[in-house]
């Protein structure tokens, strides 16, 4: 990992230790969280993802020189929903997965109904935070109010559930087409990415033409994030990566290797590797940190 990504990750960290805490294994007290959920909730959350989404989002904001500050508690609530999008993923109706973050999947420790329901938790709970945070500034209300309306569109029907909806849709239809396998891409991967860096900029009162760059750094890097995931779904090692491996194919998954071969995919993911470097001129020296995050991104199938 790199320097910058290791001092964002330390404050998502401790962010995130703070906003669901242990709870005391008792009848809630009314208006309380009950202890299973926030069991459940830390269960996945506290189990050690890369914290890509985060540290972008904060990454952004320091390089459009925003208040860092402001941004940790809207850069826990979107790992916090890509948790539960992570969650419901591996849940038996969806890809029925028995490993994640190296650890058994939320359905097989607490039950099918508990991992619903800390998937639930986590995404109301994240908009909680959020709305909490902007209350909390009412002269920046509005800023937190944008940076909001992106990680909602992001993470929803037109974003991350679109795409997890047209994922499952693609293992039952025969009709292959690229612009499907672009739409998934985009939606169920690039969408929480593309939100994280159009957040950060809202919080720091960006102007259009760093938006619409980061919004096309978004996408790019998004749908290489996902070309990789697929590449290491065939090539990865279980144990590495903290999840199951070679289930795509399987399970008929519509992605950038069953459409296109190894060879293909590894093809795919150079050019969008290039073409998201270039988006990132107009900010020059200053986008250091998503320099090496793309370089560590493609590396990883290399
Ligand atoms: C996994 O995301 C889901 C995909 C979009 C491929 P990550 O690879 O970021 O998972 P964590 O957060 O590190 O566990
Ligand atoms: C999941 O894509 C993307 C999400 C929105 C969670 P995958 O199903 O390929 O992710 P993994 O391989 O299970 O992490
Ligand atoms: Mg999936
Ligand atoms: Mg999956
Ligand atoms: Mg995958």
């Amino acid at each position: 990992m790199n320097e910058a990504m290791l001092k964002y990750v330390d404050r998502i960290q401790a962010g995130l230790e703070a906003l669901v805490p242990q709870m005391e294994e008792r009848v809630p007290q009314l208006g309380e969280m009950p202890a299973l959920l926030a069991k459940s909730m830390r269960y996945s959350l506290l189990a050690g993802g890369k914290r890509v989404r985060p540290s972008m989002l904060i990454g952004a904001v320091e390089m459009l020189d925003g208040p860092m500050d402001q941004a940790v508690l809207p850069a826990c609530a979107l790992e916090m929903i890509h948790t539960y999008s992570l969650i419901h993923d591996d849940l038996p109706g969806m890809d029925n997965d028995s490993m994640r973050r190296g650890r058994p999947t939320s359905h097989m420790v607490f039950g099918e109904g508990q991992a619903i329901l800390a998937g639930d938790g986590l995404l109301s709970f994240a908009f909680e935070c959020m709305l909490k945070n902007a209350l909390h500034y009412p002269a920046r209300a509005l800023q937190h109010l944008r940076a909001m309306d992106e990680i909602a569109r992001g993470a929803g029907v037109s974003g991350m559930v679109g795409g997890q909806c047209m994922d499952l849709y693609a293992e039952h239809n025969e009709d292959w087409s690229e612009e499907l396998l672009t739409y998934i891409q985009h939606n169920k991967t690039a969408a929480l990415f593309i939100a994280a860096l159009r957040a950060g900029a809202r919080l720091s009162d960006a102007d259009e033409a760093s938006l619409q760059a980061l919004t096309e750094y978004g996408t790019l890097f998004g749908r290489l994030f996902q070309v990789v995931d697929d590449i290491l779904d065939v090539q990865g090692n279980a144990d590495e990566m903290g999840k199951s491996v070679g289930k795509d194919a399987q399970s008929g998954k519509l992605t950038a290797v069953t459409r296109y071969g190894l060879e293909g995919a590894r093809k795919e993911a150079e050019r969008l590797t290039e073409q998201a470097m270039d988006t990132l001129r107009p900010f020059g020296g200053d986008a250091g940190f998503f320099v090496t995050l793309l370089k560590d991104m493609s590396h990883r199938v290399r």
